[in-house]
């Protein structure tokens, strides 16, 4: 990490409702760090519109311009590298990434994913969560390792599942959750208590064996041993 404030690289396809909370916690002085760019993989990204009015390098590599993955992963680790970003964060960027990309930035590299892991990797999980019966759904911050949605996990935002949940209302109030969880997961990182060894989580040291968990307003600590 450099000796200044650590730089983040945020990247995104859609919205951006998850790079903004992590926008406003560095600006709120809750988070200890610069946003160093904002990047998408696809032009006119609403979230783009945002960065740039918050005066936040934004940049576009649209994945259809090249011919492999392996050449998409690597143009964006040219353009990433120019702003010296410490952490590499996933927000809602719909994009499987590539060894080229992983190892290029490894250990640096989180990312958010709507589920209760390792319960629904990939897509569509409020739907799937409904139909399963579950009571609980959530989303959780993990590390980004070679396996998709699948490195640690660190925190976990856990909402209950209302009668008449559609996958609509379900995804909004998660987000809701996401929107408390990423910028706390960067709040550990920017202050130290969490720390990262190859593909293993450190909290205040120790290894992570339970995720931290957010729920009815109350933020439970990892595990550790
Ligand atoms: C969020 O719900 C995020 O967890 C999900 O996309 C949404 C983006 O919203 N990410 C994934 O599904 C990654 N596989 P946002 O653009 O408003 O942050």
């Amino acid at each position: 990490m450099s000796a200044t404030r650590p730089r983040i690289a945020i990247l995104i396809s859609g919205r951006g409702s998850n790079m903004r909370a992590l926008v406003e916690a560095c600006r709120a002085g809750d988070i200890n760090a610069d946003i160093a760019c904002v990047l998408s993989n696809k032009a006119g990204a609403p979230g783009l519109d945002y960065a740039a009015a918050h005066d936040i390098p934004t940049l576009t590599i649209s994945h259809s311009d090249y011919p492999s993955r392996e050449a998409f992963d690597a143009a964006m680790n040219q353009a990433l590298d120019a702003y010296r970003p410490d952490w590499l964060l996933l927000a809602g960027f719909m994009r499987i990434l590539t060894p080229v990309f992983i190892d290029h930035f490894a250990g640096r590299i989180f990312n958010i994913h709507p589920s209760l892991l390792p319960l629904y990797p990939g897509l569509n999980t409020h739907q799937r969560a409904l139909e399963a019966g579950d009571t609980r759904a959530g989303a959780s911050v993990h590390l980004v390792t070679a396996e998709l949605d699948s490195g640690p996990v660190i925190l976990q935002g856990v909402v209950d599942v209302c009668e008449g949940d559609d996958a609509e209302n379900l995804a909004a109030r998660v987000l809701g959750a996401e929107h408390l969880i990423y910028p706390q997961v960067v709040k550990w990182l920017t202050q130290g208590e969490l720390s990262i060894d190859g593909q293993r989580c450190l909290f205040r040291g120790s290894d992570i064996i339970k995720p931290g968990r957010w729920y009815n307003g109350r933020l439970t600590e990892p595990e550790t041993h």
